[in-house]
């Protein structure tokens, strides 16, 4: 029995299986490179659900995390330390705004800060929330509940959110089903569990109208698509708008879980004293550790890196003439593959057997969000192994049909 195989069944005799059984176990990483228990060496090209920004033991991070936990690793919010004080001014500097933040642990605990935030700004005549189908906000039930992923959602309802949901994408869909009965509209610029969709240009400028004519707020979960991941800091501002309420998680933390919530202009005073909270919630380890990350993006250049090693990765990919590749999708360093047919879970599989970690995000699509530090010789590391992993994957899935 390998390695791998000895841990998987201790894994299966004592985790609960929400997971099912993950094919990997991994030991160790370094940059973009990590290693499974067995030693067996991978590029990792989805940076733990675009988590690790930094990639793996990134000397900022390690020194930050380090000098911090020898220092101070907790104090409650009894009492308030400087990472916090320095990480949300920082998050409202890079927003150019005014504004402040509530400091969580995960990016459903942000949303969860949100749909408080929003109940509490728009009272009990407006008990509806818009969001998208096909959108994804996070598995505690308030940001479950405005999850448009009817699998997920469904066997946990009833809720006590009503939400209307629309088809992403769908600008007139959207301006139809914000009225005055709104508090708010969650929307991801582009759906990442859905896909890595992006929105058509014009659709968040059309939710912002929508939600001012309403008076409703407009809460953009930017979860997984904020910190770089698009090649900008944030992906709406792109689009030249500004949200009322932004969450922010994965990549802010570059592997320590950290979760925010911003509060722009007069919506950073909505919760007051007693309205919420969070033992462990801007913690200064995590709270250091976001500070190195967005500190080495800045130092390092990391934005425009990511723009152009996405675009080369993305053009290398588009470049590849295979009957199971329909295109690519996303910006930046987070991509889709999109495929002709149901063969992500089979690509998924044999990229991890020639060395290199992918996600079937989507039945037809291979998710690709790796550190933003990807180096544009990994990128053609992929790019080049690439037909022969789709070719695998057409014989895995040629025998799975005659079977
Ligand atoms: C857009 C978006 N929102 C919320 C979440 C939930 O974040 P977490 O898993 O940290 O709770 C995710 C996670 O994938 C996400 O992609």
């Amino acid at each position: 029995m390998s390695a791998t195989e000895l841990l998987q069944d201790r894994y299966g005799a004592v985790m609960m299986l929400t997971y099912g059984m993950p094919p990997v176990a991994l030991a160790s990483g370094t940059g973009c490179t990590v290693l499974d228990v067995d030693g067996n060496s991978y590029l990792d090209l989805i940076g733990g659900i675009a988590v690790s920004s930094l990639g793996h033991a990134h000397p900022a991070i390690i020194e930050a995390v380090s000098r911090q936990v020898a220092t101070l690793a907790h104090t409650s919010n009894l009492f308030l330390h400087q990472r916090q004080v320095e990480l949300a001014e920082r998050l409202i500097g890079l927003l150019g705004t005014d504004g402040r933040v509530f400091l969580a642990n995960s990016g459903t605990e942000a949303n969860e800060a949100a749909l408080k935030l929003v109940r509490k700004a728009a009272g009990p005549g407006r008990p509806v929330i818009v969001a998208a189908e096909h959108s994804f906000h996070g598995r505690t039930m308030g940001a479950l509940s405005l999850t448009g992923k009817s699998s997920i959602r469904e066997p946990f309802q009833p809720f006590g959110v009503e939400v209307r949901f629309v088809p992403y994408g769908d600008a007139a869909a959207l301006a139809a089903a914000v009225g005055m009965d709104c508090a708010a509209v969650f929307l991801e610029p582009a759906l990442g569990e859905g896909g890595v969709v992006p929105a058509p240009a014009g659709y968040l400028k059309a939710a912002r109208t929508a939600c001012d004519e309403a008076g409703a707020l407009l809460v953009l979960d930017e979860i997984q698509s904020g910190i770089g991941r698009t090649g900008e800091w944030f992906a709406h501002q792109r689009e030249g708008i500004v949200p009322d309420v932004l969450t922010l998680a994965k990549g802010l933390g570059g592997g320590l879980p950290i979760g925010a919530c911003i509060g722009l202009g007069r919506y950073g005073s909505v919760l007051e004293k007693g309205d919420h909270g969070s033992t462990f919630g801007g913690n200064p380890v995590a709270c250091a550790a976001a500070l190195a990350v967005l500190d080495t993006i800045e130092r390092d250049g990391l934005l425009a890196h990511v723009s152009t090693v996405g675009a080369q990765l993305a053009a290398g990919i588009e470049g590849i003439s295979h009957p199971l590749v329909a295109g690519v999708r996303g910006s930046g360093l987070w991509l889709a593959i999109a495929l002709t047919g149901v063969a992500a879970t089979a690509v998924a599989a044999t990229a991890q057997r020639h060395g290199f970690l992918v996600n079937a995000v989507q039945p037809n699509a291979v998710r690709i969000a790796p550190p933003l530090i990807l180096s544009a010789a990994e990128a053609d590391d992929f790019i080049a192994a690439l037909p022969a992993i789709l070719d695998a994957a057409s014989v895995v899935l040629a025998g799975q049909e005659t079977s």
